[in-house]
């Protein structure tokens, strides 16, 4: 959802701002610019073009060296179209100051109505344009870049990373966030602002993270934070513990399948340092949370949502907690029945999607206590809960998300063992099964991972087809889900997930002769396993082609079989889903699609 980059330094700063663009391209990709900064009152240098960075860097043609003051922009679009003029950074009326933003202003109309009338002319459609505007003239007013981003700050609406840069101070850049992430990298004798750390990690570890409603002032060798009111604040600072190497591609030939095949690590990562005994289960994080809620309330968006709902199944089962899970975006417009005996988990692999943000605020003034399952330190979401276990995905680059599903999952069966302990609702040695299976499972994945070559041949067979169906029951029901929804964001093919019971009540209408069904079948020895069976043989009856991904406790005599190793039941998804990432990867690359950067689509939504 639009990606920012600040630099300041004695370093060439387009290099830095180009750079750190290329890392946060997964963010948005309609257009890339940038405003550089070169000597005390000489014009800024801004550039900005439509469509991917390689555009931009095209129209820069390896200029400008000499900036060290920079700041740069990919943008995910809300208003106004993808174009040249609409691309940030936007320039103020006297065209000295340049301003780029993520988020969206919702006052933008009433301030731009109010600017016209005074005078100011705008180029673009865009609600950032009305903040570049409002800030030359605040600017005009005080002398003080910093001064005019606070009172500017004080007037809009709305979620926003803004940063700012001045050709009368080249080396200074102000940056202020609100509901919209933004950090400071704190480099030697270079500083950076950046919406995620993999920006700038080749160049420090060294990061500040920045509170709601705060306003930085960057130079190469300072940083102040204040508040809206000019109040000095010390921000807190953080060691970032993965490498750049992480963030690149490493000889994939691309990150969503470079992050299918880190998916035992992770998985293993963040199992790691969790059982103290083979039977016994410690999560510390949780100390804040008192023990006496009575349900817990998931909420989450997308593919986290489908962890949660796969998550409810061991929570309900293990601990006996009653669980509900509800789309972050649903859950803030209504009235739901909160206390402080409702635990409320909110899932997010960025920590910053607007949704999942909202509803944890609306969970909290109901007086929910919150606990948020996240991969990305430092981020909105976490800071905000009262309680946080972090997956360790390591950077997930892709906008698909794969590795960071398999470790929300990981971490709510982890959660969902440590409350059956703590509740006595399990036995020491059924404890002990679960966190042997759960150990197993790095293993297992990547047994999957090895034998996976005949699976992609298929789905190149199936490229050609209009509608695929996903069918799955228990746990197998979200799995389905999060199939059809990889499918329809990496192939933009239809694709629709089933609870195997609910097709008979409508959905079946839809076979015919050759449509593709993907069917995932629990172990052999679950209550469920003949009713899923009995779904197989309904849509083959009527024309399915049904590939079956199935453990080895079914014997099954079906074309199109995809094994996966045996597990617990409840455990099964970690497996399962593995496939269905490599059929929608396959495909994706099978259609020619963008497989890192689907169309219309952003990592992280900051906007509602
Ligand atoms: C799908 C996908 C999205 C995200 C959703 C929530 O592959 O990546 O559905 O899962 O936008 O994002 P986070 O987890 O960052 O809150």
């Amino acid at each position: 959802m639009c990606g920012i980059v600040g630099y300041t330094g004695s370093n060439p700063a387009l290099s830095r701002v180009i750079e750190g663009l290329r890392r946060l391209e997964y963010r948005g990709y309609d257009s890339a610019g940038v405003a550089l900064a070169l000597t005390k009152g000489e014009k800024l240098v801004v550039e900005k073009k439509a469509g991917k960075l390689a555009n931009l860097e095209g129209a820069l043609n390896g200029g400008h060296e000499n900036a060290t003051g920079g700041i740069g922009h990919t943008r995910w679009a809300t208003h106004g179209g993808p174009t040249d003029i609409n691309a940030h950074p936007h320039l103020d009326e006297s065209g000295k100051l340049a301003v780029i933003h993520n988020g969206i202003i919702e006052n933008y109309e009433e301030l731009k109505a109010e600017l016209e009338r005074r005078g100011h002319k705008f180029k673009s459609e865009t609600d950032t344009e009305s903040v570049a505007h409002l800030l030359g003239e605040e600017f005009k007013a005080s002398g003080d870049l910093a001064t005019a981003m606070r009172s500017v700050c004080a007037r809009l609406r709305g979620s926003f990373t803004l940063l700012a840069i001045q050709s009368d101070n080249p080396n200074l850049i102000v940056g202020a966030r609100r509901n919209s992430p933004l950090v400071v990298g704190v480099g030697s004798g270079e500083n950076f602002l950046a919406s995620d750390v993999s920006a700038f990690i080749s160049h420090t570890k060294k990061a500040l993270e920045l509170g709601q409603d705060q306003v930085v002032v960057v130079t190469p060798n300072e940083v102040v934070v204040t508040d809206l009111a000019g109040k000095t604040v010390t921000p807190k600072e953080y060691e970032i513990t993965w490498d750049a190497k992480a963030a690149e591609r490493g000889g994939f030939e691309h990150f969503m399948l470079k992050e299918i095949y880190e998916q035992p690590k992770a998985v293993a990562d963040t199992l790691l340092g969790r059982f103290p005994t083979p039977s016994t289960i410690e999560l510390k994080e949780l100390e804040n949370i008192s023990g006496n809620f009575q349900r817990i309330l998931i909420l989450a968006c997308g593919t986290a949502y489908h962890a949660g709902l796969i998550g409810k199944y061991a929570l309900e089962e293990w601990a006996k907690i009653p669980v509900e899970v509800e789309l972050a975006s649903e859950f803030r417009y209504r009235n739901p029945v909160i206390s402080e005996q409702t635990l409320v988990i909110t899932i997010s692999q960025s920590g910053e999607t607007m949704d999942t943000l909202m509803a944890l605020r609306h969970a909290k003034s109901l007086g929910a206590q919150t606990l948020s399952i996240c991969n990305t330190m430092g981020s909105t979401i976490p800071r905000e809960s009262d309680s946080v276990l972090y997956t360790h995905a390591g950077p997930e680059i892709a906008v698909a998300s794969t590795k960071a599903l398999l470790t929300q999952v990981i971490a709510l069966d982890l959660l969902a063992l440590y409350l059956a302990s703590k509740r006595s609702s399990i036995t020491s040695n059924r404890t002990k099964e679960i966190i042997d299976a759960l150990l197993q499972l790095p293993n297992k994945i990547e047994e999957i991972l090895e034998t996976v070559e005949p699976l992609r041949a298929m789905t190149r067979g199936y490229k050609n087809a209009t509608s695929v169906l996903f069918l799955g029951r228990h746990v197998g029901f979200p799995a389905a889900l999060e199939g059809a929804l990889k499918l329809k964001e990496l192939a933009y093919m239809h694709a629709e997930g089933f609870a195997g019971g609910e097709l008979k009540h409508g959905p079946i209408a839809l076979i015919e002769e050759g449509t593709p069904v993907i069917a995932i079948l629990p172990p052999a020895k679950s209550e469920i396993a003949e009713k899923m069976r009995s779904n197989v043989q309904e849509v083959r009856a009527r024309g399915a082609r049904v590939i079956a991904i199935a453990d080895q406790s079914h014997s099954l005599d079906l074309p199109e079989l995809i094994r996966i190793p045996e597990s617990e039941e409840i455990l099964q998804p970690i497996l399962s889903i593995v496939p269905l990432q490599v059929f929608a990867y396959e495909m994706a690359v099978a259609r020619g699609n963008d497989v890192d950067q689907p169309r219309n689509l952003a990592k992280s939504v900051t906007v509602e």
